[in-house]
Formats: C-alpha cells, sequence, structure tokens
C-alpha cells in the first residue's frame, strides 16, 4: 500500500511524539573510528614510559598477557579495552621502538605523566618528562612523519595511518592526577593546590586547540578519579589531615579532584563554543571509580583500599617496597612485593593503578554513555548531540 503524502506525515509526527529519542538515535550511524591517538599518563600507558626508563617488571602483566607488557597493571587497561570494542588492535606506545604498530593510532601517554611541565626529572620526582605539551609535540611529529614513512610503500604501509584517520580518528585523554599529587608532594597545602588548577585546565585546552588546528574532531576525554582512595595517597597524605569520608577515602585529596573536573568540564563546554567542528565528549570517571570503591563488594570486589601488589601496612603499600620489588637475605633473592591471590577480585593493583578486573569494570560503565556529558555511547562520539 502507498501512503499518501498527509498519511505519511501523520505516521512519522507519532513516532516523533511517542519515539522522539529513538529516533533521534537512530537517525544517526555509529562512528566506526578507525584509529584512537591516546594521550595521558599511567591510567593510559600501554609502554611509553617502560619503553624510555626500563620496563614496568613482573608480576605486572600477568593475569592478561602473561608477562611485563608496558602498563602498570597485572592486565589491561580502560584504553585497551576501548581500543577492543572499537574493533582495533591495543594501542602502540609512540616512544617503544620495538615492535610497534600505528595503522590504527598511536598512545602518547606516559606514567608519571602532568599537563603541566614539572621542571625536574623523573629521579628527583618521579614525574614523567613527557607532559602533556611534549606528548602534542610528539604527535605532531607523528603526524606529519607516519605519512612520509607510509609513502615509502611494502611494510611501511602497513605500519603506519592513512592520512584520514587523523581527521576520523578518535583523540581520547585521561590526565591530571598527577598535576594534583605534584603540588602535595611538594608539601603545597591544598589553598595552594586549588590555586594552579585554572593554569593546569588552561594549558590542556591549549593542546585540544592544537589538535583541532591540525584535523583533529572527536575527543572522549576522562575526568580524573578520585585520587584521595588510593594507597599511595593514604600513606603518605593521610596523615597530614586525618580527614576520612564514608568510603575510607583522604576527602581533601578527593575535593580537589572534584574541583579540576568541575574546571575541566568548564573547558570542555567552552572549548564546544571555540572549535565548531568538534565533537567533545567529558566522561565521569570519577564517579564510576568512586562508586566501585565506595561499594566494591556489592560489585564483586574486596579490600578496596587496598594494593594487591604490595608490602605491609594498613594499604599493603610500603614505598619503598613496592610492587615487584626484591631484596637480598644472605645472597639469596626474596620478592617482597607480591601480587595477591585473586587480583580479579580486588580494586587496586599497586597503591597507584587499578587491576585489569577494576579496569573492565570501569569501562562497562562508561561505554554506553551513561557517565558522558553529551550522553552518547562510545561509538556515537562522533557526534555532538
Ligand atoms: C616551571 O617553570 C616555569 C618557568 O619558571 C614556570 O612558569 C612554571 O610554572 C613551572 N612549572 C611548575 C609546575 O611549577
Ligand atoms: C599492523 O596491524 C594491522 C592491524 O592489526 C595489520 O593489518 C597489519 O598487517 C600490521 N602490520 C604489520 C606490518 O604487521
Ligand atoms: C616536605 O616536608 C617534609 C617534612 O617536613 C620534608 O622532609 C620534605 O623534604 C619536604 N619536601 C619538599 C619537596 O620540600
Amino acid at each position: 500500500m502507498e501512503l499518501t503524502n498527509y498519511s505519511k506525515n501523520v505516521v512519522l509526527l507519532v513516532l516523533l511524539i511517542v519515539f522522539p529519542f529513538s529516533i533521534a538515535a537512530n537517525s544517526k550511524s555509529p562512528c566506526d573510528f578507525p584509529a584512537v591517538f591516546n594521550f595521558g599518563d599511567s591510567n593510559s600507558d600501554t609502554g611509553g614510559l617502560s619503553a624510555a626508563f626500563g620496563q614496568a617488571g613482573p608480576p605486572a602483566g600477568e593475569t592478561y598477557f602473561g608477562a611485563p607488557a608496558g602498563r602498570y597493571c597485572d592486565g589491561r587497561l580502560v584504553i585497551d579495552f576501548i581500543a577492543e570494542s572499537l574493533g582495533l588492535p591495543h594501542l602502540s606506545a609512540f616512544l617503544d621502538a620495538l615492535g610497534s604498530n600505528f595503522s590504527h593510532g598511536a598512545n602518547f601517554a606516559t606514567a608519571g605523566s602532568t599537563i603541566r611541565p614539572q621542571n625536574t626529572t623523573l629521579h628527583q620526582s618521579g614525574f614523567s618528562p613527557i607532559s602533556l605539551n611534549v606528548q602534542s609535540y610528539e604527535f605532531n611529529d607523528f603526524l606529519h612523519r607516519s605519512q612520509i614513512i607510509r609513502n615509502k610503500g611494502d611494510v611501511f604501509s602497513k605500519l603506519m595511518p592513512k592520512e584520514k584517520h587523523f581527521s576520523q580518528g578518535l583523540y581520547t585523554f585521561d590526565i591530571g592526577q598527577n598535576d594534583l599529587t605534584a603540588g602535595y608532594f611538594n608539601n603545597m597545602s591544598t589553598d595552594q593546590v586549588r590555586a594552579y588548577v585554572p593554569d593546569v585546565i588552561n594549558q590542556f585546552k591549549t593542546v585540544i586547540q592544537g589538535i583541532y588546528s591540525r584535523g583533529g574532531r572527536y575527543f572522549w576525554i576522562h575526568n580524573t578519579g578520585p585520587v584521595g582512595c588510593l594507597p599511595y595517597i593514604l600513606d603518605r597524605l593521610l596523615i597530614t589531615t586525618g580527614q576520612v569520608d564514608k568510603a575510607g577515602c583522604a576527602s581533601p585529596f578527593n575535593e580537589v579532584a572534584q574541583y579540576f573536573n568541575a574546571k575541566l568540564k568548564e573547558a570542555v563546554i567552552q572549548l564546544r563554543k571555540d572549535l565548531p567542528l568538534a565533537a567533545l565528549t567529558y566522561v565521569d570517571v570519577y564517579s564510576v571509580k568512586y562508586e566501585l570503591i565506595y561499594r566494591a563488594n556489592k560489585h564483586g570486589f574486596e579490600h578496596p583500599l587496598q594494593a594487591c601488589c604490595g608490602h605491609g601496612g594498613k594499604y599493603n603499600f610500603n614505598i619503598n617496597h613496592g610492587c615487584g620489588s626484591k631484596i637480598k637475605v644472605k645472597g639469596k633473592e626474596i620478592i617482597l612485593g607480591k601480587s595477591c591471590k585473586n587480583p580479579s577480585e580486588r580494586i587496586n593493583w599497586d597503591g597507584v593503578h587499578f587491576t585489569e578486573a577494576a579496569n573492565k569494570w570501569v569501562f562497562e560503565q562508561i561505554v554506553n554513555g551513561l557517565y558522558s556529558d553529551p550522553p552518547l555511547p562510545l561509538n556515537m562520539a562522533c557526534h555532538k548531540k
């Protein structure tokens, strides 16, 4: 039966009234991102710091890779689950000269990275010299030279992204936590740390603007997690304040993280105005991680504030004997920083980072857009609403 124009319109009108959201969603097709370019710190480092400063040693990687794999984790990170769900291979670290394949993206993140350059060395402070501005210089180099290399043909064309991948790809960010802890580790007060947050956010915006000016369009931005719930903060800084929240986390540090996140969200809103062709998704990873720690048992986890792999103390964390650390007793080597029995039931891996099981849980919460602004699933993040 042929519908008249009038009856077609009536049908459409009825559908729009009854299913306004499903129609809006169905009218958009999935983004089919051909590549991911990631920027960040250890939360998404897949081998950058390890390539430059020495591998994250065993038992890192044991759960999934069966050996160290450049990640500060027993297995996969959220960025690995992101790549998998988009049907792409795990990202090679830009700094890793060995066996890397950048055909579907590159990872510029390194453990210990901050947004602002820290003016210290890794050995002095523990912060990576590969701050976000440096990651953006690396990206500019990669953007340009990957195409020169690709044009050599043969195997090179199978190792480098196509030029159009830079405009069609997803740019992911997970960075900021170390900018906050850097101040505290320099004995700054919470007020002093808060005071420099706007500068940190401004430098973040500059990097997004730079990538946009080079053709990047789709941005997936994680906010920073509840750093006050991590053993390395609880062990080292809780004594300075003593303020604990309902989950047993150090509240001043979480409040600063939330302040950072509020400013980050404001910046994303401003960037939407400044960069009219960009789709920017802000993802509230903080809330997901806090929920996991606060209601660990409900979600199938235990001992949320204790490191799985570490050595002693209330949080199974000792800054001098970290995960994997060894000592020699009468010429015999003893491993002090051993993994717990069941990393799959634990949230914290080594006092600083999440386990693969926790990363998977976090990924499953964020992939459908429930914690995103705008509320779009990962595979729709090329759309604006
Ligand atoms: C590093 O030094 C520069 C130049 O003195 C300064 O502007 C910047 O704020 C410093 N960075 C940090 C994180 O203190
Ligand atoms: C790089 O990875 C892609 C995707 O997995 C694959 O198709 C390609 O053959 C790889 N390149 C080489 C040289 O192995
Ligand atoms: C911070 O204070 C502690 C205790 O007073 C001191 O040992 C440490 O050297 C200080 N750190 C910095 C970076 O000033």
